[in-house]
């Protein structure tokens, strides 16, 4: 694992556009992380890393946001069960050749593929701590 160091949103937001180029179709993105950390910061840096220039906002009402048609970045904090998650659909994003950008994916673990990508963030003192 690395670890970056972001001081600032704008840094968190460059480096997820830098890392956004290792993604590729199929990839699914797990953000971990406390309420506030910046998981949605992170995904608005790597969503624009995917050349999307649409203004990114949290899903956390919809679920899952969809960008040029590829790309779904879903919140899924409010999700109170994996009976509910399968009612919305959430598990047919998956496996179909997207990219998916998942918050709180431990409410959707049994949807999740075998293999993921995770990020971590994490407060501290000076910013945040980002381990890929
Ligand atoms: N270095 C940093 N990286 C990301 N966000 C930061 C940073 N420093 C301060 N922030 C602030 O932290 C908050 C993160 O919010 P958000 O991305 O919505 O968190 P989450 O989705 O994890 O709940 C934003 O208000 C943002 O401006
Ligand atoms: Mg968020």
């Amino acid at each position: 694992m690395e670890v970056f160091f972001s001081r600032s949103e704008e840094e968190t937001i460059e480096w997820a556009r830098g890392y956004a180029e290792s993604l590729a179709c199929g990839d699914v993105v797990l953000l971990e992380g406390e309420m506030g950390a910046g998981k949605t910061m992170l995904a608005k840096g790597l969503i624009a890393g995917m050349g999307i220039p649409e203004e990114v906002t949290s899903p956390t009402y919809a679920y899952v946001n969809e960008y040029g048609g590829r790309i779904f970045h879903f919140d899924c904090y409010r999700i109170q069960s994996i009976d509910v998650a399968y009612e919305l659909g959430l598990a047919d994003y998956f496996g179909r050749g997207g990219i998916c950008i998942v918050e709180w994916g431990e409410k959707i673990k049994e949807l999740l593929p075998d293999t993921v990508k995770r990020i971590e963030i994490r407060k501290t003192k000076e910013g945040r701590e980002i381990r890929y």
